[in-house]
């Protein structure tokens, strides 16, 4: 780690914590909210690494208020969650259910009382069932149903959300819930689920239209990225490199941008009806990134189903997922987006970048975690390296304030600045809180 002091960040530059609905919240049948995708999933045999589920994650629905508290304490100036679509609307249509509203109403009026801006995305993958039963994001209607329920959370929460997201990395849902089945709704459809990235970015245009009869805050979508690392000298490797860059980080943002999709085997347009592109690319105020590593890629080996291999980068540190720790990745990204989209790149704002380590209390019940603090400080070097090359990074959201429910790993990554322990629901704030908390307060003008 550098010994260097931490670089001063741009006046006004935003500096928040992220999180989401399922993976903290708990109280799954609270107040009429109904399952999700991912409560069916997680009661599957076999599909979450411990077992367990979402039904208590964090117990934020009823601890929200300290976890606000835990917030202001790290002097954050965003703070990024998200709305459960099955708390808004239980089946996935119809009239808002106004006890979910209120928990998120609540929420956001703590969070402006304790000055943090309420940053709220409005998909973060828990698709009511109902939706998922009439077909999910393979289906077009599911389009027009997130519109529905963006509109109707807009017209409780318009005035008083900072920044709204509409989805979070449609990309990741897309390849891992209907490509491979390791998420939540579990299919396996490999290329067939292409549909599912036409109907999440026609839902997303649609949202942003409906967003803004209720809001004048900026709107934005958060995609996942990682930059690709061809390995191998054959020009297989590089068309390999270059299918996978289409795959991961032009699919989405190329017709969001309003580019049109880029070449992909295997991609059906038919699913394109006249006018979709336009909706698409809608504009947008922000574009979120979301950054954990770069990916390394070759051609791939006769008979594989895909166009490419994706192998393990060697000679870097890796955290408790496996993931290289790369903050040259980063920086590297950053350029790429605007190298690639030049004028046509909105603002950025890192809405997630983080780490998973096997944090635990000593002795003293304090939570040393010296390597995420490594990789903060990697990561901020390489924001502020990009915003020197020139990129508009406005802002970086540390996933995540809380250890929490990761998924198909279920309980067994930590990536929390905060230490939960389950069994008591005790929050314990690990050194890289204190360490975050000072860099903030250094970074405010006259300090
Ligand atoms: C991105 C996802 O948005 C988030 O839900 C997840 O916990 C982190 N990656 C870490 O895997």
């Amino acid at each position: 780690m550098s010994t260097a002091p931490m670089p001063q960040f741009p006046t006004g530059f935003r500096w928040g914590v992220s999180t989401s609905a399922h993976q903290i919240e708990g109280a799954t049948t609270a107040d009429g909210r109904a399952p999700s995708i991912w409560d069916t999933f997680a009661r599957s045999p076999g599909r979450i690494s411990d077992g367990s589920s979402g039904e208590v994650a964090c117990d934020h629905y009823h601890r929200h208020t300290e976890d606000v508290a835990l917030l202001a304490r790290l002097g954050v100036s965003a703070y990024r969650f998200s709305i459960a679509w099955p708390r808004i609307q239980p089946t996935g249509a119809g009239p808002a259910n106004p006890a979910g509203l209120d928990f998120y109403d609540r929420l956001v009026d703590e969070l402006l009382a304790a000055g943090v801006d309420p940053v709220a995305t409005l998909y973060h993958w828990d698709l009511p069932q109902p939706l998922e039963d009439a077909g999910g994001w393979l289906h077009r209607d599911t389009a027009a149903r997130f519109a529905e329920y963006a509109e109707k959370t807009a017209a409780r929460l318009g005035d008083r959300v900072r920044l709204w997201i509409t989805l979070n990395e449609p990309f990741i849902h897309m390849s891992l819930g209907y490509g491979m089945g390791v998420h939540a709704p579990g299919r396996m459809l490999l290329f067939d689920a292409f549909p599912v990235a036409h109907h999440q970015l026609l839902g997303h245009g649609l949202a942003v239209a409906a967003l803004r009869t209720h809001t004048a805050s900026p709107v934005a979508i958060a995609n996942n990225y990682s930059p690709v690392r061809v390995l191998g000298d054959h020009d297989a490797d590089r068309a390999a490199g270059a299918a996978y860059e289409a795959l991961h980080n032009r699919l989405f943002t190329d017709p969001l941008l309003g580019r049109g999709y880029p070449e992909l085997p295997g991609f059906d347009p038919s699913v394109i009806h006249p006018g979709d592109l336009d909706t698409i690319a809608t504009p947008i105020d922000v574009l979120g990134v979301n950054y954990y590593n770069p990916t390394g890629v070759r051609a791939a080996e006769e008979g594989s189903p895909l166009p490419f291999d994706l192998v393990p980068l060697d000679g870097y540190p890796r955290t408790a997922f496996d993931w290289p720790v790369a903050p040259d990745g980063l920086r590297e990204l950053l350029g790429w987006l605007r190298d690639t989209y030049g004028d046509a790149l909105p603002p950025i704002e890192i809405t997630e970048s983080g780490c998973a380590y096997d944090d635990a209390p000593d002795a003293d019940g304090q939570v040393a975690d010296p390597e995420r603090i490594a990789y903060l400080d990697g990561h901020l070097r390489a924001v502020r390296a990009a915003i020197d090359d020139g990129v508009d990074v406005r802002g970086y959201f540390v996933w995540s304030l809380l250890d929490n429910w990761e998924w198909a790993e279920g309980f067994t990554k930590r990536f929390g600045l905060v230490h939960v322990d389950y069994a008591t629901q005790t929050r314990t704030p690990k050194s890289s809180y204190t360490w975050l908390r000072d860099v903030i307060t250094a970074s405010r003008p006259g300090s």
